[in-house]
């Protein structure tokens, strides 16, 4: 009866996997801080979207990670035709077709040598609308490689506008934004700093939210939805059920929240020591994000997950 009274329960199609490719590799590399999760070769990813589709699993968030000489001020590779996301993009597009939902994270930390979301100015400041210039390329490039989604996720003011222009201006109006809305400055994102070979030192404080803040969230979601966003979302999720919560309530667009690197990397390492029951661990954070509003979650565990939920029906 509990079963059948439950007021929330998973689905395979709510669950996003995000994925790492990495440039150069011949074979895939571990994540010392997120146990079971790697940097793919373009071989293996696309073996785990493959994967994902048979699980059930909705979508992929693909990241890119160039060869270390290929990093620099601008973020070049980012733009690159040729650059490892475009190609990853076009690979797993003619592996999975339309069967997956192919997302791309349109963001320069992981091409920019030194490890910032944009561009810098003269004084070393991030510049806000010089990065937007970058990223409505981006955009273009990441369509034209076949993404369906892009996710706008480096925080700069009016960047979903930009890129819903960029987008529509090479015939793409049917690629949809998921924008990056309430992304707060958090040390969650520890393990992707390892997962994506960041070169940042400092941090984000500068256009990431500030923790403390919930109403700030509001605006920015009023924002990303007057630019175009078709879907919005909430990271990281678990410290932030309160602004997921708040932000599904008011929006009529669907409602991601991903659930990042520190918040997998947590339970990991409470279970390997024994601490606490994984897998129910693993459904309990999931569920509550879920209870909290969220349409689709972003979770390395996501093909997991999908095939287990799959089996209990
Ligand atoms: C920025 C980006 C980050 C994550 C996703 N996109 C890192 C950051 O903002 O510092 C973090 C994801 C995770 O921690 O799992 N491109």
């Amino acid at each position: 009866m509990r079963r059948m009274v439950a007021e929330n329960r998973l689905h395979p199609a709510d669950l996003i996997l995000p994925a790492f490719v990495r440039e150069g590799i011949g074979e895939p590399v571990a994540i010392s801080a997120m146990p079971g999760v790697q940097q793919h070769t373009l071989e293996t990813l696309r073996k785990a979207a493959v994967e994902a589709v048979e699980a059930g699993v909705a979508g992929i968030m693909l990241f890119g990670v160039p060869a270390d000489e290929k990093k620099d001020a601008a973020g070049t590779a980012g733009t690159d035709p040729d650059g490892i996301l475009q190609v990853a993009l076009r690979e797993v597009r003619a592996e999975v077709g339309d069967d997956l939902v192919i997302m791309s994270d349109l963001c320069l930390d992981e091409y920019t040598d030194h490890g910032h979301c944009g561009v810098l100015d003269a004084d070393g400041r991030v510049d806000n609308d010089a990065t937007l210039e970058r990223y409505a390329e981006m955009a273009q490039v990441q369509a034209d490689a076949g993404a369906h989604v892009v996710g706008p996720s480096g925080m700069m003011d009016g960047q979903v506008g930009v890129v819903r222009d960029a987008l529509d201006t090479i015939g793409k109006e049917d690629v949809s934004i998921l924008a990056y809305t309430a992304k707060y400055s958090s040390a969650f994102y520890g393990p992707f700093r390892e997962a994506v070979g960041s070169s940042l030192r400092g941090d984000r404080k500068t256009y990431q939210q500030d923790p403390a803040n919930l109403r700030e969230s509001m605006r920015e979601l009023a924002l990303d939805l007057d630019e175009g966003a078709d879907m919005v979302m909430v990271k990281p999720a678990g410290p932030y059920l309160d602004v997921l919560a708040k932000v599904a309530e008011a929006v009529d667009v669907p409602v991601a929240a991903y659930q990042i690197s520190g918040e997998y990397a947590m339970i990991e390492a409470a279970a390997e020591r024994g601490w606490i029951d994984r897998e129910k661990a693993i459904m309990e954070s999931l569920l509550g994000i879920k209870r909290a509003g969220a349409n689709m979650i972003l979770t390395y565990w996501a093909t997991e997950v999908a095939r287990g939920i799959g089996r209990e029906g």
